[in-house]
């Protein structure tokens, strides 16, 4: 039997499964501060992106730790060079979000340019809103541009979102997209420059990679970025808030360089830079990409496989790839 820490609660079934073949201790918020004691003699951490995986959480498991399974796609919170420097193996939950992380992007793109949050916020102010043929107008999204940066599984998903609702699709990417990918999503791959300056929509799909790594995305999106989009364009953030230079956005939707902006990730999450608070022309959102009963269900259990596979010798399920390392 082995050692399994689970840093948070996370869904029973997943639990379940680890205590059918080891030890299993669950911490929660109430024993936070207990963490490190609880980590000693781990050979498996379950984390979730709110837990920072560093040297000093890997000191505090010990030399036998040989997992950490991420229950989240992103792994910007765990220092993959201290994990592999330990030979400890990093795996994450790819495949079972995109659909809910990719609707929620969609759900942001259509509350910005319909205004929901506005017409919400007026209905439950309590003032008297009549039908009225000019009265909170937004933007249609059909026959518009969505300009897609990242073109992994969850820009993919918003791509085949966006094609029901007739918009033409560009992309950003590292590599051109497979020919049959291409030819399903009726996608042109372009630079950033140029997605920025021809698209109504932008949305953001690309990990957070922080400053001084290679392919760093890091305010990949600030001053000079927003003020090559259109002035009738949006922008959609359901990657990582600090993909955005988040002073530099309010900037530009209290200034009108951009028309709006729909958010779920802050670039000091949990804090939301006060700026935007003020603000009608912006949807805000707490970081709700994969929050679905059955979505969560799934990341879970498909942690709780990757850890009983490596402690039974198997390779990982979705191990995080060698070339993040
Ligand atoms: C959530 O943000 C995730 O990375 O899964």
């Amino acid at each position: 039997m082995a050692r399994v820490v689970v840093t948070n609660p996370i869904p029973t079934a997943a639990v379940e499964l680890l205590r059918s073949k080891h030890e299993v201790v669950v911490g929660d918020s109430e024993t936070a501060q207990e963490l490190p004691g609880l980590l000693g003699g781990a050979d498996a951490v379950l984390t979730l992106i709110t837990d920072r995986v560093d040297d000093a959480f890997l000191d505090a498991a010990g030399d036998q730790l040989r997992i950490v399974a991420n229950v989240a796609v992103g792994y910007d919170n765990i220092d993959l060079a201290a994990c592999a420097r330990r030979g400890v193996l990093v795996t994450n939950t790819p495949t079972v979000l995109t659909d809910a992380t990719a609707d929620l992007a969609f759900c942001l793109l259509l509350m910005a340019t319909r205004r929901c949050g506005e017409g919400e916020r007026l209905i439950r102010s309590g003032a008297l809103c009549e039908w009225g043929m000019d009265f909170m107008l937004g933007s249609s999204v059909q026959s518009r541009t969505l300009g897609i940066v990242g073109a992994g599984q969850i820009g993919r998903a918003v791509a085949r979102r966006a094609i029901a609702f007739g918009m033409n699709i560009v992309y950003s990417a590292r590599n051109e997209l497979p020919a049959d990918q291409t030819e399903e999503l009726g996608a042109r791959r372009c630079g950033l420059a140029e997605l920025l300056a021809t698209s109504d929509v932008v949305t953001l799909h690309c990990p957070y990679v922080p400053p001084g790594q290679a392919d760093s995305t890091h305010h990949l999106i600030g001053a000079s970025q927003l003020a090559a989009m259109k002035p009738t364009a949006y922008l959609i953030n359901t990657a990582r808030g600090a993909v955005v230079d988040e002073g530099a956005l309010v900037a530009a939707l209290a200034d009108g360089t951009i028309a709006g902006a729909g958010l779920d990730v802050y670039e000091r999450e949990p804090q939301v830079h006060p700026g935007l608070l003020g603000l009608e022309n912006v949807v805000l959102l707490p970081h709700l990409g994969s929050a679905t009963v059955e979505t969560r269900t799934a990341m879970a259990h498909l942690a709780a496989q990757n850890v009983l596979s490596v402690l039974a010798g198997r390779d990982a399920v979705t191990p995080v790839s060698a070339s993040a390392h």
